[in-house]
């Protein structure tokens, strides 16, 4: 027998087929559009999240380092000003960093319960096993879910600590972003609080090394999106036809990843049903990654309904936010 008392529950929001659909949708629309877009979901499949984990452990990727380093030298500051006794973590991938939190509130005797929440299943029960190995009391509340769709399903009850990490904020286009923050204040309390991590406007050269990296990793990354379609839909893209591409857009303050075509080439989407042809040298873009300044972080924040409570700093420039719901 074990003394374990931990428990697991998973809620899954959003069914396979449901998010094939999804998808699937956006795959076409973005492969027939000018110019041409991926959505950067096809970055994680297996092979995608193992890729991932190695980006964050590269010496140009400073982003996930910075923010480690904030959360080590901080965390319990964080969890006394928030005086939560849950945590949820919206897109909590591997939940690596999400240790020191978990501890801090361990220690300070209020860790009720963990939330993490991301639309891989997979992900999200490899990490909820490997937490409950490592925290025998913890209680973990899973869910599955597209944070576009689903913040509503995050468990109530409890002052809670939201954390959205990883510069993941970023991600989202300037609208997206916008609409992101006003469904997630309109599901949050005023006792509950808001720990977001960015990534800050820098010079352009650090940002570009970020994801372009010397091994090569990152580029790996960017192709594997193309085989992740070739797997899924019986796709023919050939993933060697292709050049990763980084660059800093100025005007927008945003990381821009690009696949762009080496050759012309006509690609079948398989069971998409669609042809597209691609010119030599066209690009398909995959990601954005907007960097901020403290003071426009601080006003999109207040124009979707929150305040900002504290910020720490870490070099070469990242920011952990700590926000809450004015009213
Ligand atoms: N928080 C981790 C992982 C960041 S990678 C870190 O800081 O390292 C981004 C994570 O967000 C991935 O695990 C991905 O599956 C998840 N994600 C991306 N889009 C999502 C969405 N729409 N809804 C929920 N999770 C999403
Ligand atoms: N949230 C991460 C970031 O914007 C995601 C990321 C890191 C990423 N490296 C990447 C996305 C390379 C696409 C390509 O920093």
């Amino acid at each position: 027998m074990s003394d374990s008392t931990a428990e697991l529950t998973i809620e899954v929001h959003l069914t396979e087929e449901e998010w094939s659909d999804t998808i699937s949708t956006d795959c076409v629309d973005g492969l027939t559009d000018d110019p041409k877009r991926l959505s950067p979901v096809w970055f994680y499949d297996e092979y995608g999240s193992q890729l991932f984990d190695d980006i964050t452990r590269l010496p140009e990727y400073y982003p996930t380092r910075a923010e480690a380093s904030l959360l080590v030298a901080h965390a319990r500051q964080i969890v006394e000003l928030s005086k939560a006794d849950s945590l949820v973590e919206l897109g909590s991938g591997t939940s690596d960093k999400t240790v020191h939190l978990l501890d801090a509130l361990a220690s300070a005797g209020r860790l009720a319960r963990y939330v993490p929440f991301d639309v891989s299943g997979e992900t999200v029960r490899s990490a909820a096993d490997r937490l409950m190995a490592q925290y025998p009391d913890l209680v973990i509340h899973a869910v599955v879910g597209d944070f576009h769709r689903h913040l509503g399903e995050i468990p109530r009850g409890g002052r809670r600590l939201v954390a959205f990490l990883g510069g993941t904020l970023g991600n989202l286009g300037p609208e997206e972003r916008g609409r992101f923050l006003f469904d997630l204040d309109c599901v949050m309390s005023s006792d509950d609080r808001l720990l977001l991590g960015v990534d800050l406007v820098k010079d352009p050269t650090t940002l570009v090394r970020a994801y372009d990296d010397r091994a090569g990793v990152t580029a790996a990354f960017n192709r594997n999106a193309l085989s992740h379609i070739n797997d899924r839909f019986g796709a023919d893209f050939d993933p060697d036809a292709f050049e990763h591409v980084a660059r800093w857009n100025d005007e927008e303050e945003w990381i821009e990843i690009l696949l762009r075509a080496t050759e012309a080439q006509t690609v079948d989407l398989g069971r998409l049903g669609a042809v597209v042809r691609i010119g030599k040298g066209e690009e398909i873009r995959t990601e954005i990654s907007a960097k901020f300044t403290p003071e426009r972080i601080q006003s999109e924040l207040w124009d979707n309904g929150f305040v900002v409570e504290e910020t720490w700093r870490a070099d070469p420039g990242f920011l952990l936010v700590l926000a809450h719901p004015y009213c």
